[in-house]
């Protein structure tokens, strides 16, 4: 198996050869004046199996087509498979229509993977479950759960794993897991199972489609009793772009008498002025994971990075 990489994320790709034990294969990018780009696979892959990783964040546009060009360099080249890890799935949030007239922008990217050539695709949490049907080749959907599911026993201590289930229950847990919108109600529900049915309640979002404001105002039970004891929310999402969601999020919480708020999100788009609203926010701590290559620059106090560069290398030894 050859492992190529794209130029978005190289300290993961350098991290996941490393867990295969695996040197990368040379490629050439050349980008001209204009900003077009040349890709060239150097080594010989008449006949292989091959890897290329590439995530499509930041600049989602020239990410996409130095992947669309390095498959196609592969397959042009005699590749007999090439695997795609994109750890982050750029666009993916355009995954419908959700007005008249509007563009399903992850179909056509789909359609462009694989009409040039890819044989499978690797990625990490996807916005919707809906997603993995859009594809017509084979599609493995890893996600950062497990690896947050460990980091949040570390912080809580052992002792806090045996909340009895059921919502609103009396528990020896004085944290309990929250999701910043109804879409994350089942990422929540998957983390609760791991850490012993650890309870979980959803705050209701609005997002104005036009402005893109968002107002978090209630939770998705009337009856308080979910409040009861809890000192410390952990809030999951998928992705934080501009922070907007976990800044409603937290002060909803925080409003509601909970002063810890953690936040565990997969990626870090960290678009705009994220850094700044994410630090300066009442959010105690915020883990998210490196499917997205966050510069030393983009990086702030309360930020903690965990990597996925071992599930992704174990998506690929299967
Ligand atoms: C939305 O449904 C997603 O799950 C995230 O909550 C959202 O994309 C985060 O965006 P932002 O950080 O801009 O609020």
């Amino acid at each position: 198996m050859k492992v190529f990489s794209g130029s978005s994320n190289k300290p993961l790709v350098e991290k996941i050869a490393k867990q295969l034990n695996t040197s990368l294969s040379p490629l050439e990018i050349f980008i001209f004046p204009d900003g077009e780009r040349r890709i060239r696979a150097i080594d010989r892959v008449v006949g292989q199996d091959t890897v290329v990783i590439q995530s499509t964040s930041p600049n989602p546009d020239t990410a996409y087509m130095e992947l669309f060009f390095i498959v196609d360099a592969l397959k042009r080249s005699g590749a007999k498979s090439v695997v795609a890890v994109v750890p982050y799935l750029g666009y993916q949030r355009q995954d419908h229509v959700f007005r008249d007239g509007e563009a399903v922008s992850l179909e056509v990217i789909i359609e462009t993977l694989e009409s040039v050539g890819m044989d499978k695709l690797i990625t990490f949490d996807l916005h919707s479950i809906k997603i993995p049907e859009l594809f017509k080749i084979p599609i493995v959907h890893l996600s950062a759960l497990p690896l947050f599911a460990e980091k949040i026993k570390e912080i809580i201590g052992q002792g806090a794993e045996v909340a009895p289930p059921g919502r609103g229950s009396p528990r020896p847990s004085d944290t309990i897991l929250v999701s910043p919108d109804m879409g994350g109600i089942r990422r929540i529900k998957i983390l609760s199972e791991l850490l012993s049915n650890m309870p979980f309640v959803s705050i209701v979002k609005d997002r104005d489609l036009k402005t893109g404001n968002i107002s978090s105002s209630s939770f998705d039970t009337e009856s308080p009793e979910w409040k009861k004891g809890v000192k410390r929310a952990i809030i999951v999402d998928d992705m934080i772009s501009t922070g907007r969601t976990i800044v409603s999020a937290v002060d909803l919480l925080i409003k509601n008498g909970i002063e810890e708020n953690l936040i565990f999100a997969t990626h870090p788009v960290f678009s705009n002025d994220a850094k700044n609203i994410l630090q300066n926010s009442r959010a105690s701590k915020i883990f998210v994971t490196d499917t997205i290559d966050i510069s030393e620059k983009g990086r702030f106090a309360k930020l903690e990075i965990l990597s996925v560069a071992n599930l992704i290398a174990n998506g690929l030894r299967n």
